[in-house]
């Protein structure tokens, strides 16, 4: 439940404005909430005098917007869009554990579909070997159920395992990854927004990502790859393999025209 203070309320009612439930309404001179909501956070977000706090999260995380210390300019965050490449081939160099808290931050605080924050994110550097092993263990198994469920996987994945029994360097699922990150989620959109985020993040640390719609459909296919996952029933949204690059690309990649209509 969301908390205000009534000590520090100042009954501006800026709250009341903003709360996209219309739960919270001013008593008295002081706000006040009147029912459960979907904790959004948008009234502890912008209250002037920080009456409002949501216990059940961890409030020491909250952090104040300081303008002077941080303005990502528009032509900035265009070129990173621009210069993000998808990654197929990485350097031996694991992602340290801090890097790692950064890029999972931002998936953890992307948008979801009524503030759900429903996505499990699972990081597969350390059991990654052990990972893989299953992985190449349970392809004839993954080929079998394609072969009722997705056949159009069927062919490449073959060969795509024909290629890997002949040299494990051949490897289209993992290329040479230290790391995959897998989000599972009911909802795939809040799944690719978090992905997303954290793809410009890593990117950002110098880092980069290939998203797997291979792994996706391989992984899904498996129950004991998510059972050694731990992601129970919810769906494989989202495979990334992470670690830093080992090409680097001199321009950007042409692209199609937009399909816009202006109206
Ligand atoms: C949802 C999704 C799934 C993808 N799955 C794969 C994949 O399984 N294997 C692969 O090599 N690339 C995969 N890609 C990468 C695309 O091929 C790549 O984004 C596209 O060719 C454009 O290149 P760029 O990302 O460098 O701009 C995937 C991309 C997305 C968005």
């Amino acid at each position: 439940m969301v908390t205000i203070d009534p000590k520090l309320c100042i009954g501006c009612g800026v709250c009341v404005k903003d709360c996209p439930g219309h739960v919270i309404h001013i008593k008295e001179g002081k706000a006040e909430v009147a029912s459960h909501c979907i904790k959004c956070g948008h009234c502890v977000a912008v209250c002037p005098v920080k009456a409002v706090s949501i216990p059940e999260y961890d409030m020491e995380d909250v952090e104040e917007f300081v303008p002077e210390t941080f303005r990502l300019s528009p032509e900035n965050y265009l070129h990173a869009v621009k210069f993000r490449r998808s990654i197929r081939d990485f350097k031996e160099q694991p992602l340290e554990k801090e890097i790692l808290e950064h890029i999972l931050n931002a998936g953890r605080y992307t948008a979801t579909a009524k503030n759900a924050q429903a996505c499990t994110f699972v990081v597969v550097q350390d059991g990654l070997d052990e990972f893989k092993k299953l992985f190449w263990e349970e392809m004839p198994s993954i080929l079998e159920v394609l072969k009722e469920k997705a056949r159009r996987y069927v062919r490449p994945f073959t060969f795509f395992y024909e290629m890997w029994k002949q040299d494990p360097k051949n490897d289209t699922f993992f290329f040479n990854t230290p790391c995959l990150v897998v989000i599972a989620a009911e909802n795939t959109l809040d799944a690719g927004l978090a992905a997303a985020n954290m793809e410009n993040q890593a990117v950002a640390e110098g880092a980069g990502i290939l998203y797997s719609g291979y792994l996706v459909g391989s992984i899904s296919a498996s129950p004991k790859l998510r059972e050694w996952l731990g992601t129970g029933d919810k769906p494989i949204a989202c495979c990334m393999l992470a670690g830093y690059p080992a090409v680097s690309y001199k321009r950007t990649a042409p692209r199609k025209k937009a399909d816009i209509i202006w109206k």
